[in-house]
């Protein structure tokens, strides 16, 4: 069956779904994005996505493309009609096509608006988490406002490609007093030698993860408790557990830090408990 993508009010043919040049995403990565777990053909924690991509917009004064109840209409039109099961739907709004100059564009020009749905491999996933996977460390080198979801991500595609190139999943950048920030495409955890689940605090040095804001609520219906604290590379590596968490890797085992074991080198049993009850306390619909 063929793809199809939602481009500016139109349902393409993956193939013909184009935007223009002098689209300032194409230009400028003057944008930002969301991406949002389908599961069993639902959308899944949506509305806070959609609250999220909110706020990205509105701290880069991009003016929404449209209503929240009309994006959602969208998201789950794009996930019939390529009749996902499993995967996520991916939405893209820039500032809009205009010709190239760095100040904004004139009032009025309308944002561009993306959204393209793909499978995922639900079972290969599972496996995946079952083995647990290895991240890597790098410097953080990122802009300042990362809280921001932007889709200027050129230090993000290096660090990834950094991990793939070294055997790992995932980068962890470290900032310059040798704390974790976050993953390349994740929030990074650990369960610390007292058995608390440690990640960082909110700011603007990391994205306020939907998984990460979700967990919150599994962490306490388990009865355990969070420490929202910075932590180091060493630290980690000297950890019970660790994990990483994204709207596509839900909560993901990390059993290897810069090739160091994490406890005795298996996933967790604290991180494979909120993998399996994640769904029960996400919004799904
Ligand atoms: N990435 N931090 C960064 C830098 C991310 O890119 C992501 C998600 C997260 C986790 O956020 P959430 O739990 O809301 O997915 C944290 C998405 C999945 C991506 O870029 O594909």
């Amino acid at each position: 069956m063929s793809r199809i993508a939602y481009v500016n009010g139109r349902y393409l043919p993956h193939g013909d779904a184009v935007v223009h040049i002098e689209d300032r995403g194409y230009q400028f990565a003057d944008g930002v994005y969301e991406v949002c777990e389908v599961r069993g053909a639902k959308l899944v924690d949506a509305p806070r996505h959609l609250a999220r991509l909110g706020r990205s917009l509105s701290e880069l004064k991009i003016a929404a493309p449209m209503s929240l109840p009309a994006l959602t209409a969208v998201l789950r039109e794009t996930v019939s009609r390529n009749r996902i099961v499993n995967g996520l739907v991916y939405i893209q709004v820039t500032r809009g096509v205009a010709r190239r100059d760095h100040a904004f564009p004139p009032q009025g020009t309308a944002p561009s608006l993306v959204v393209t749905a793909r499978r995922l491999d639900f079972v290969a996933n599972e496996k995946i988490a079952a083995d647990g996977v290895a991240v890597i460390t790098l410097p953080e080198d990122r802009w300042a406002r990362v809280d921001i979801k932007s889709v200027s991500l050129l230090p993000n595609v290096l660090a990834k490609q950094a991990a793939r190139e070294q055997g790992a999943r995932e980068a962890w950048y470290v900032d310059v007093a040798g704390y974790v920030t976050e993953g390349a495409a994740s929030n990074a955890w650990i369960v610390s030698r007292d058995g608390k689940l440690v990640t960082r605090k909110l700011g603007r040095d990391i994205l306020p993860g939907i998984t990460r804001s979700v967990l919150f609520d599994v962490i306490k219906a388990q009865g355990l408790q969070v420490e929202e604290r910075p932590f180091t590379v060493e630290e980690a590596q000297g950890a019970r557990e660790a994990f990483i968490t994204s709207a596509t890797q839900l909560v993901m085992p990390v059993v290897r830090i810069d090739g160091r074991p994490v406890g005795n080198g298996a996933p967790g049993l604290i991180a494979t408990a909120l993998r399996r009850d994640y769904h029960a306390h996400a919004a799904i619909g």
